[in-house]
């Protein structure tokens, strides 16, 4: 049985032996195993050994050939791969013959590749793309991609669009790492609505917030779950424009019971986070992940009682332990570590997250509960977050700030919070929770009402 090694040490020492093996390779699953298991080819290797395998009656066998004819940057492959791009009926095998053409880099593979520019399978045709990325600067190629702009696939768009933007420095500082010195440890007790409009673009580094749960708890009270939702997409439209580019925003929601009306009538559930996620998108939230807040089943109300009895089929009503937090990011051409790149690298070291943390997206937190306010974040899922979406010395927001618990993580892990909260006795709660600030402390926190803040903007 052949091994891996032995493979690498024949392609150093006699390479007319390994071209035998492939011709005598009796099963599939051999000859499979020589294919994946090649590697790096020496620059005399003879690629045309892998062409017979090019119609094997196996996807498999027909992908590693075209892999490994990649690696060849042989110019007289490009048709054959050409010609298997067109017409494999493998889609995996189809997108490797183009990603094999694009990896060889060779200025004759530009006229093949612009011919597949009206491939129909956009997997495919990103290989295209990328292929022809690798020559942006020849006019035919440019006049070829700029044909795709408006192409209708997202991702096929903005690889495009953004393959044709105006390069940026590695480490610019447009102000991306400042923080407005009138919005530093403020809570302004007022209607965020009211609010967000004197807040200038691009000055938040992190949002997380729970919003109001429609009517199912005292402080809210909306029209209809429409003008909920319509409430909700104005004040996250309103926090996309305050982000600063590429930054998070994190909600934390979860679908809410409506009591039935009597005993003749249902309750009405009301899938919160799935709502609110199409009108967030639409505004311009790229989606990033999900996590779920896992709670144990004791804290929560249990549903449980009549299908225990019963035990009914269609009567089952589990309890619901799970909240989720939405993780969004202002949408942008730029990577993360452009993000990333604004930070010294002494803030990069004071906010890197030490010791254990996560690795999952189920986060065990137990609830808190709190005298005056119903609904709490517990500390710890503020500070969770708050150490993986922002670093020190950034402005981490709360529209509806509750009884502040986040701005508390935010200030002891050395970041600036700004929050808003509209109920009086929240507020009060807020001034216990975060204190007078300690002495000395340099942005010790201020209470503002709507006047006092506006007469605070520069
Ligand atoms: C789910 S609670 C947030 C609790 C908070 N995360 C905490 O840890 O205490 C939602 C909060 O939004 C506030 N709220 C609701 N509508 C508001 C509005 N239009 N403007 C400002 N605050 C509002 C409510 O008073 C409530 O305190």
């Amino acid at each position: 049985m052949l091994t891996k090694d032995q493979l690498q040490a024949l392609k150093q020492t006699d390479v007319s032996h390994l071209y035998r093996l492939l011709e005598e390779a009796s099963t599939p699953r051999d000859l499979r195993f020589i294919l994946e298991h090649l590697g790096h080819l020496p620059a005399d290797f003879d690629a045309w050994v892998f062409t017979p395998y090019l119609s094997h009656e196996s996807s498999d066998i027909r992908y590693w050939a075209v892999k490994n004819i990649g690696k060849s940057a042989n110019p007289f492959l490009i048709a054959r791969l050409a010609q298997l791009a067109r017409s494999d009926p493998d889609a995996m095998v189809r997108r490797e013959a183009v990603s094999s053409i694009g990896r060889m880099r060779l200025p004759e593979a530009i006229p093949t590749l612009i011919a597949q520019i009206d491939e129909p399978d956009p997997n495919v045709l990103l290989q295209v793309i990328r292929g022809l990325l690798v020559f942006r600067h020849e006019p035919i190629v440019q006049e070829a991609l700029q044909s795709l702009r408006d192409h209708p696939h997202e991702i096929i768009q903005s690889t495009v669009r953004g393959a044709f933007q105006p390069p940026t420095s590695k480490r610019t500082n447009h102000g991306y790492t400042d923080t407005a010195a009138w919005l530093r440890n403020v809570v302004v007790h007022a209607d965020v609505q009211q609010v967000l409009p004197h807040v200038p673009d691009e000055s938040i580094h992190l949002t997380f917030t729970s919003p109001p749960y429609y009517n199912a708890r005292d402080y809210s009270i909306y029209a209809s779950y429409t003008a909920y939702l319509d409430f909700l997409t104005d004040v996250f439209q309103q926090v996309h424009r305050i982000t600063k580019e590429g930054c998070f925003c994190i909600v934390n929601t979860s679908p809410v019971i409506m009591p039935r009306v009597s005993r003749a009538h249902a309750s009405k559930r009301y899938p919160i986070p799935f709502d609110l996620h199409a009108r967030l998108v639409q505004i311009g939230w790229e989606f990033i992940d999900d996590i779920v807040w896992l709670k144990p089943e004791t804290s929560v109300k249990n549903r449980n009682a009549g299908f225990l009895q019963h035990r009914k089929p269609l009567g089952y009503k589990p309890n619901p332990v799970t909240e989720y937090l939405m993780v969004y990011r202002k949408q942008t051409d730029k990577l993360i570590d452009w993000n990333m790149r604004h930070y010294s690298d002494d803030v990069v070291a004071a906010s890197r997250v030490q010791g254990e943390y996560e690795t999952s997206n189920v986060w065990r937190i137990d609830p808190t509960s709190d005298r005056v306010h119903s609904a709490v974040f517990p500390l710890e899922l503020c500070a969770r977050v708050v150490r993986f979406y922002s670093y020190v010395g950034d402005l981490v927001f709360d529209p509806f700030g509750g009884s502040g618990t986040l701005g508390r993580a935010a200030r002891d892990l050395g970041r600036y919070f700004f929050m808003v909260e509209q109920e009086p006795r929240y507020i009060e709660r807020m001034r216990e929770v975060l204190g007078m600030g300690e002495l000395f402390e340099e942005q010790p926190p201020q209470f503002l009402s709507l006047a006092q803040f506006l007469r605070q903007e520069p």
